[in-house]
């Protein structure tokens, strides 16, 4: 045993060695040549045993308990396991590696995941929150942050960023995510991979980054979570496979699959979209997870008779590690010997493994990442002072009548009423890692830390939310028909100058499993929100939910409302920065929000129909009781101050696939507040091989202005932008019209065209 250890370690001196001479250390060449040489030396089940991902079901540091335990360490003694998930801590995760390193033959160090989501200590906002920041350094800064914490405590890959697209509200995952376009969910993409791999994953601070779920989850039929998926082809290569495209060539370590399946194929199971396309035509050199027992579930699926099957089928697909499933582990070694399964595909799969552990710097030092020291030198103050600012541009001023806000210094008596007023838990929402439970800043202690001793702050609780327990994996139960508290909060809402209610959803009523047929105000809170408006009609509404809600009246006869989704540890302070104007709002929303639950699936870049409106009668694509536009649209949000968009000047009127237009526009600030616009540039292929939708996000600019203050914001157009995959299956552009627009958001812009030759 011992002398392939010394012959490895040998190896990798020597290799190292010369690498470092010739200065090519991390090159491709150097890593493919440890690769084959560690491959060389392998057993077939040492190489299953790589494809194996195990979560921590006991106590590392200590002996294992109950036979499953026992059975899965000696597992690992044996080096045949390739990862662990939710094992934390340095000292548990040291313990995991040593029972490799010290007893395998081989010592081929583990990765070890978990879901690092939107912070791992410190929370950040929630993915669907923090993408309406449109703010792509902070997003690859609190990446960066999560990375670092994660280190601290062992942890050296997450299972994010999610770049599924979601249309649908209902969908619980729908906050997991960077909401409803493919352009804007691959710049975050890219920017969340940079922020968490940095530019070289050996980079001890650094982690190993997924792209999921890949692909099409975000799209379930009726919103119900892991439910079936209808999608044409033309639909996926437009609007899923984008952002997994850009986390490809932005070199994201690893993919992890999905649990749906796609025009009858299980995405575990699906060999051209994982082979051919992502592996085959994207030349992606990294390797895929399943999701949790995602390969087994293909039994469920009607897909696979067996274990063995599903074993069969996923490794044939290529799905590289069977995360939790049991599949790989019982049957791959019996079906290689069968010749059931070609040995090449477990070789492909284990070098894809091992390439990353070996980009990581995993062989060159196992406890890299497993350093109790490391926690020491994290500044987590400074990470709770970036997740302030973060915070504060992830939120979206929705409405501001009457000037409520910013709060103006003469309002002296402030209500403060409502079941997420003073919860120091919603905040931290769902997929929290270590963000410890009640550890946010509540929005009533952020009023209270934002005003003078001249203030009068009042609270009311009005209701609870209804939620019964909460945790992760309890169902809900949105049951909540007390109003007994409701007397207290219209006394204090009576007295108030101004009333800041605090509605939304609960921190686990959003996320996996978290689907909802109503999607709005749960339990008595569209009540509360009526019996207070009744006594005051100063009201602001803060929401904090993890979804788009349906809120229609509120939007009718509320003068203020403000999205603040679930924002994280530092909460509180930022929503009471931008209540009192020390934050100028500059959040923009990435998905649309409904005006009724029926209109979901709900998106923006839509299709146009053959009957787009007919001002006659009632036979065009509308709905006889509700209008069919969004509430609030892609892309909308206000400031305290006001932008004024001039007319759009375009460099040229035709374009070659070739050259490239500018599109240029100038952009006031007309309102007396400094302030910073999201400015956004649409376009529309008039008429091609296949439709193409109505509007499509192709590029934006974040624009700081001040008063009065006046700047050219350019866009170049150039033939990328215009490319999709068309009737003859190729990811092309087409020549002839093209619209362009420009302006706030996705409803009120202004328009010229040009011509592609
Ligand atoms: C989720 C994944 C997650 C995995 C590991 C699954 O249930 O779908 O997104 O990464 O669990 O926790």
């Amino acid at each position: 045993m011992k002398t392939y250890k010394l012959l490895l370690l040998g190896l990798f001196c020597s290799i190292v060695g010369k690498a470092q001479e010739t200065n090519i250390k991390s090159s491709v060449e150097n890593v493919e040549t440890k690769v084959d040489s560690v491959l060389a030396l392998m057993t077939l089940e040492e190489k299953v045993g790589q494809m194996v991902q195990y979560s921590g079901s006991w106590d590392l540091t200590g002996p294992a308990t109950g036979d499953q335990n026992q059975y899965r360490e000696d597992r690992l003694k044996q080096g045949l396991v390739g990862s662990m998930l939710n094992v934390l801590s340095p000292e548990a995760t040291r313990e995991a590696q040593k029972l490799v390193m010290e007893n395998s033959r081989l010592g081929i160090p583990l990765m070890i995941g978990y879901d690092v989501i939107h912070g791992y200590k410190t929370i950040f906002p929630v993915p669907l929150g923090e993408t309406a920041s449109w703010d792509l350094d902070a997003m690859e800064r609190s990446a960066r942050i999560a990375a670092i914490e994660s280190v601290a405590d062992g942890v050296n890959w997450t299972f994010s960023p999610m770049i599924d697209i979601s249309r649908d509200a209902r969908w619980g995952r729908i906050m997991e995510g960077s909401g409803e376009d493919p352009f804007l969910t691959s710049k975050v993409a890219v920017a969340k991979i940079k922020g968490y791999q940095g530019d070289d994953l050996a980079d001890p601070t650094t982690i190993a980054a997924t792209a999921k779920h890949f692909v099409g989850y975000g799209l379930a039929e009726a919103g119900r979570d892991y439910n079936t998926v209808h999608i044409g082809e033309n639909e996926m290569h437009n609007t899923l496979l984008p952002p997994f495209k850009a986390a490809a060539d932005a070199g994201v370590a690893t993919v992890m699959n999905a649990f749906n399946d796609l025009d009858g194929i299980p995405a575990t199971g699906h060999r051209i979209l994982q082979r051919d396309i992502l592996k085959g035509d994207w030349d992606w050199d990294g390797f895929i997870v399943s999701d949790w027992g995602s390969i087994i579930e293909m039994v469920n699926h009607g897909f696979a008779r067996d274990r063995k099957h599903a074993a069969e089928i996923a490794v044939k697909a290529g799905s590289d590690m069977d995360m939790e499933g049991g599949a790989y582990e019982n049957a791959l070694e019996e079906l290689v010997e069968e010749g059931e399964v070609d040995e090449e595909l477990i070789n492909d799969a284990v070098r894809r493994i091992l390439r990353v552990k070996f980009k990581m710097g995993l062989f060159e030092d196992p406890y890299r990442y497993s350093n109790p020291d490391f926690a020491a030198t994290v500044d987590y103050d400074e990470h709770r002072e970036v997740a302030r600012e973060i915070a504060s541009k992830s939120i979206v001023l929705l409405k501001n009548e009457k000037e409520l806000l910013p709060i103006k210094p003469s309002v002296k008596n402030i209500a403060v009423i409502g079941p997420l007023a003073d919860d120091k838990d919603t905040p931290i929402g769902n997929w929290r890692a270590q963000g410890e439970a009640n550890s946010a800043v509540s929005l009533l202690e952020g009023i209270r830390n934002a005003v003078g001793q001249d203030v009068n702050v009042t609270y009311a609780k009005g209701a609870d939310l209804g939620m019964g327990e909460r945790s992760f994996l309890k169902p809900l139960k949105i049951n909540e028909t007390d109003t007994s508290g409701f007397a207290d909060a219209i006394a204090k809402a009576k007295e108030a100058d101004l009333v800041v209610l605090a509605l939304g959803e609960d921190a686990f009523q959003t996320g996996e499993g978290r689907s909802q047929v109503d999607i709005g105000l749960a339990g008595v809170q569209d009540e509360l929100l009526q019996e207070i408006y009744k006594v005051n009609k100063n009201v602001v509404l803060v929401l904090q939910n993890g979804r788009p809600l349906e809120i229609s009246w509120a939007a009718e006869n509320v003068p203020a409302i403000v999205e603040a989704w679930l924002l994280g540890t530092e909460s509180g302070n930022a929503i009471a920065d931008v209540l009192f104007g020390k934050y100028n709002p500059s959040g923009k929303l990435p998905v649309s929000f409904p005006r009724a639950v029926g209109q979901e699936p709900l998106y923006y870049n839509q299709k146009n129909t053959g009957r787009p409106s007919n001002p006659t009668d009632v036979t065009y694509s509308a709905y006889t009781d509700e209008e069919k536009t969004a509430l609030y649209p892609f892309g909308y949000g206000l400031s305290y101050t006001t932008f004024e968009y001039g007319d759009i000047n375009l460099s040229s009127k035709e374009m070659t696939q070739e050259g490239s237009i500018e599109v240029t526009v100038p952009v006031t600030n007309s309102g007396s507040k400094a302030g910073r616009e999201v400015v956004q540039l649409y376009l529309r292929d008039m008429v091609a091989s296949t439709t193409r939708p109505v509007i499509e996000l192709k590029g934006f600019e974040l624009v700081d202005l001040q008063p009065g203050e006046t700047k050219e914001v350019t866009f170049t157009i150039t033939n990328d932008l215009l490319e999709f995959y068309n009737a003859e299956k190729k990811w092309t552009s087409e020549p002839g019209e093209f619209r362009v627009m420009v302006g706030g958001n996705s409803r009120d812009l202004k328009m010229d065209s040009f011509e592609l030759q």
